[in-house]
């Protein structure tokens, strides 16, 4: 089980990963989606953490799965992990709020909202659509190539890179592109201390010469500040 273990004065801190989740409108701001039409398309959210947007996508018309390994807890303790997490991650705030911008939310409360209405969001859809929801985890996903048209990423790779180490990156990125026939989107660039992953060039030339076409394209959204942009990958 994860625990923060206090913040201090520049750096938010959170022990483990957390199992929270975005809302499908938070996703369409840090990813970039707006014009993106999902209807239609296979997309695959890994991490799909807590998050309201595969359940977003789905009633959108998307053909929708979301990876992340605490799904191979039962539903109650997902539900109770969730919750937990949730809170906690909130609570980390405090003390470092000066490291965010609060625009996009007002303040720490009103991000709160955010994260009960995903994780609510989450439960229902898992509840209704389990099979959509696998317990699997990066850097070796449970697909066949080309399997998706969408493939997104967002709050594992990079932000946690005190804990997931280079070569982690090098395999999931390449293994996110093998599952995917048009395009990976990855958010954030940044780590929870706000500084943009020091190896970003050496990751771009390496899906290069896989031969991937990646981008760093800016987005309309900003809350760790600084980290305005998502990494684009046609494949
Ligand atoms: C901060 S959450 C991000 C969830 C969601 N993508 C979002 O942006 O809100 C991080 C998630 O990464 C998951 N995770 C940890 N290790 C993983 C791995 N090797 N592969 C896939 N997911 C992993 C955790 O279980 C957790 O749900």
């Amino acid at each position: 089980m994860s625990e923060t273990t206090g913040s201090d004065d520049d750096r938010y801190e959170f022990d483990g990963f957390a199992f929270i989740g975005r809302t499908f409108a938070e996703y369409e701001r840090m990813l970039g989606l707006g014009g993106i039409d999902l209807d239609g398309l296979r997309v695959l959210d890994c991490p799909g953490g807590a998050c309201g947007f595969t359940a977003g996508a789905v009633a959108r018309g998307a053909d929708a799965y979301a990876v992340d390994p605490v799904y191979a807890l039962p539903f109650d303790d997902l539900a109770a992990r969730g919750r937990e997490d949730a809170a906690r991650a909130v609570d980390g705030l405090d003390g470092v709020e000066h490291l965010y911008r609060w625009d996009f939310y007002d303040d720490p409360a009103e991000l709160a909202t955010y994260r009960r209405a995903s994780l609510a969001r989450f439960l229902a859809h898992r509840r209704a659509a389990p099979g959509r929801y696998v317990a699997a985890g990066l850097p070796d996903l449970p697909f066949p190539d080309d399997a998706f048209d969408f493939v997104c990423s967002a709050h594992l790779l990079f932000l946690y890179a005190d804990r997931l180490d280079h070569a982690f990156h090098v395999a999931a990125l390449r293994e996110l592109c093998r599952v995917a026939r048009g395009e990976v989107r990855v958010f954030p660039l940044h780590d929870f201390g706000a500084d943009r992953y020091a190896a970003l060039d050496d990751l771009l030339l390496d899906l290069e010469r896989a031969g991937y076409d990646p981008a760093v394209e800016p987005v309309p959204f900003e809350f760790q500040r600084g980290a305005d942009d998502c990494l684009r990958i046609e494949v």
